[in-house]
């Protein structure tokens, strides 16, 4: 199985969506009810086991300000530049030296993720892994497209007609091969290297396996109402109950 040591967050772009909020800070470093959102991935790569981990940002003013972030020593944390957000998979070829040919993790930086079983799901990961969320507005995400056996085929990126309605989430496991498949993405329409283009690399070779998150809360935090109703639900999973979300000290 090879479990990743080595974990990749990508916390560059332009965080349009949250303007004004962030015009000068970086949209990974807002508050989510009390901690910075950088904490949550962090968090979540060091339930898996990962503690060498790189940290993707749009500016190097932005360095010193997620130092100042109180995360536990024994993670290895560093950082690069991303000078413009060239997409997603632009961070396979940014982290190139990074990676190494190792098996990595890959984590979106305004993603939160909480559930019941999820340290162990997060135990279990394969080398090529992703998973799905059933969610109710499938044709803003890239979407899990299944054939008629149910086996996956495809992963479409924001579909205009119906393929399923399960979202693959910002949180994906990648052999070391995946610097030179993302070399070999062409760019979209929205100029981008696009993630889904590598998955669909490994999908056409029968190298990805994938599972459901079935009891496990998803968040992407990247709109105002989808960052306020993330620290209203960290808020009332902590105020309930003796769970801490997005703990950087395990
Ligand atoms: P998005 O939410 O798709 O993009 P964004 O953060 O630039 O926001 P907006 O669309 O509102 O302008 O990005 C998802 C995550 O990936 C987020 O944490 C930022 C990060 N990211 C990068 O690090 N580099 C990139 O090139 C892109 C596109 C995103």
């Amino acid at each position: 199985m090879n479990k990743p040591t080595k974990g990749i967050i990508l916390a560059g772009g332009n965080g349009s969506r949250l303007y004004p909020l962030t015009y000068g800070v970086s949209k990974q470093l807002l508050p989510v009810y009390d901690k910075p959102m950088i904490h949550y991935p962090v968090s979540l790569m060091l339930q898996a086991g990962i503690r060498d981990i790189l940290i993707i940002v749009s500016n190097a003013d932005y360095i010193p300000m997620f130092k100042k972030s109180p995360i536990k020593a024994n993670a290895k944390i560093s950082f690069v530049v991303q000078e413009a957000p060239l997409g997603l998979a632009h961070a396979f070829i940014l982290s190139e030296e990074f990676i190494k040919g190792h098996n990595v993790c890959l984590m979106l930086g305004d993603n939160i993720f909480h559930g019941a079983n999820f340290d162990s799901i997060l135990k279990i990961n394969t080398t090529n892994h992703i998973y799905g969320v059933k969610v109710k507005n499938p044709s803003d995400y890239g979407v899990m497209k299944f054939d008629n056996d149910e086996c996956l085929v495809e992963i479409v990126e924001k579909p205009k007609e119906f393929v399923s309605d399960y979202a693959v989430p910002g949180l994906y496991f990648f052999d070391g091969t995946v610097s030179d498949r993302a070399k070999r993405v062409k760019p979209s329409a929205r100029g981008e290297l696009e993630i889904v283009d590598v998955i669909n690399s490994y999908i056409e070779e029968n190298k990805m396996l994938y599972n459901f998150l079935e009891n496990v809360i998803w968040f992407d935090c990247g709109t105002h109402d989808h960052l306020l109703a993330a620290g209203n639900y960290v808020q009332a999973v902590q105020q309930r109950s003796t769970q801490i979300i997005g703990d950087v000290m395990i």
